[in-house]
């Protein structure tokens, strides 16, 4: 089975004046039927002895997208305590989270996180020093742990900074100190019942799949307990056309042949786990913008809309290439990078947005310079929409620079209504937890 959809979910250009009308722009935009397609074809990822997908939700935690993809029957990958109680707050029970965490939670932090577990959440120990901290606990209260190790190898992500393999990466418990923390919990009889690998995100699906290889030599090598094996996250999608995505079947199929080898050779039957984030909902979300302004220089001609890097820092950040499409006030669609669609000649243009930052554009080189994007010419008050911006977007962006509000987000729910899931920040929101002092 060849995933359906690995580009961004088709824009409805029609809808678009209709969404500024209602909500203003900028406004996020959502697919409900595109995040629940990906958790459907997640779930249906070939596996050997069984398949537990949990979603990152660091990708986007608004409430409804939890909702609607626990819904699905995907549990919850937690990057941080403060996660897990936002979805819990969303009606996730701690059982279906796992939290992986540079957090070492002490005093409040690791009450809380001991309730956290009592309640079923899954621990992924990802040092020595959490290990040293969780032992005592886990040992008192018989709860199995899981083990985040870092894999020594480099390559699993799209960029230096998206790679958890390599040296410079200091995720997890480093191999070196692996047989440490074995004997420590074999000597206090807490158990490692899952080994976790997240190599990077968005790197060559082959380096996924290469893995998957070395991480099962971890797990016949080190952990005599571990009944599962997490190959993490990092699926990669293509934003871009012509961008190689993971073709998830094969990499299905890949991971079940090695996880039967892996029993022949051990008589051991691992169930697979998964924590992707992208996958699910990356391709699902579009930004909508508006033209405000146009500068025509010598150099460049320039687009100026209003929303930037503060909704979307994924270019400034990581260089990262999303599809432009603009739309006319009518809802006619003028141009799309995604779907090579153009009505008339397409011209260069530098698109940026509203903040005092030189690098506040959609499309940057890895220098930082704007790279100018090919569009048809909008009229100044028309729409500018960004693709594939589902993910690590609203959920990670240097909102309130400059001051400008976060942006509300809007779902299109299956039966095509649109809901807003999500209000726009109100200036006092900005400002409330600023104090008044004596000068
Ligand atoms: C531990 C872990 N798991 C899963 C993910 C999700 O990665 P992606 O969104 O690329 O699928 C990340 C991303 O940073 C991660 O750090």
């Amino acid at each position: 089975m060849t995933p359906k959809h690995f580009g961004p979910t088709k824009l409805d250009a029609a809808l678009v004046p209709e969404i500024a009308r209602q909500w203003g722009t900028p406004v996020y935009l959502h697919d409900q039927a595109f995040i629940e397609r990906s958790c459907e074809q997640l779930l249906g990822m070939p596996n050997a002895y069984g398949l537990h997908v949990r979603y990152a939700m660091k990708a986007n935690s608004d409430r409804t997208v939890l909702r609607v993809v626990t819904a699905k029957g995907l549990d919850l990958d937690c990057s941080s305590l403060e996660e897990a109680a936002r979805a819990f707050a969303a009606g996730v029970p701690y059982s279906r989270m796992m939290l992986t965490t540079q957090q070492v939670p002490l005093d409040e932090e690791r009450l809380e996180l001991e309730e956290m577990i009592r309640s079923g959440l899954k621990y992924n120990v990802c040092s020595m020093t959490q290990f040293r901290l969780i032992s005592g606990f886990a040992k008192e209260n018989r709860v199995d742990l899981s083990i985040r190790v870092h894999p020594g190898a480099a390559g699993g992500g799209e960029s230096q900074t998206r790679d958890t393999g390599s040296e410079y990466s200091c995720f997890g418990v480093h191999l070196k100190d692996v047989p440490t923390a074995t004997a420590m919990a074999a000597e206090l009889g807490v158990r490692f019942t899952q080994v976790h690998v997240h190599i990077g995100s968005g790197g060559d699906p082959d380096k996924w799949r290469e893995n998957i290889d070395r991480e099962l030599g971890f797990v016949a090598e080190y952990f005599p307990d571990a009944d599962t094996v997490s190959f993490g996250g990092g699926l990669k999608v293509a934003r871009m056309p012509g961008e190689k995505w993971a073709d998830i079947t094969a990499l299905g199929e890949y991971a079940a042949q090695r996880i039967k080898a892996f029993k022949e050779a051990t008589g051991r039957e691992l169930k697979m786990e998964i924590e992707p984030g992208t996958f699910v909902v990356a391709n699902s979300g579009h930004i909508i913008t508006r033209i405000i302004d146009k500068k025509l220089t010598n150099e460049m001609n320039f687009l100026i809309v209003d929303g930037g890097m503060e909704l979307l820092s994924r270019p400034l950040l990581y260089g990262s290439e999303h599809p432009v499409a603009i739309v006319r006030q009518d809802g006619a669609l003028l141009s799309s990078e995604f779907d090579a669609v153009a009505t008339g000649a397409s011209k260069p243009f530098g698109i940026v947005g509203r903040c005092c930052e030189s690098g506040d554009s959609v499309r940057l080189d890895g220098d930082g310079n704007i790279v100018p994007v090919q569009i048809v010419e909008p009229e100044i008050g028309d729409y500018m929409v960004i693709g594939g911006t589902g993910a690590y977007s609203e959920s990670m962006s240097p909102e309130n620079y400059n001051s400008h509000r976060k942006a509300p987000a809007v779902m299109k729910r299956l039966n095509s209504e649109l809901v807003l899931i999500r209000k726009k920040q109100t200036r006092q929101q900005v400002i409330q937890n600023e104090l008044e002092v004596e000068l």
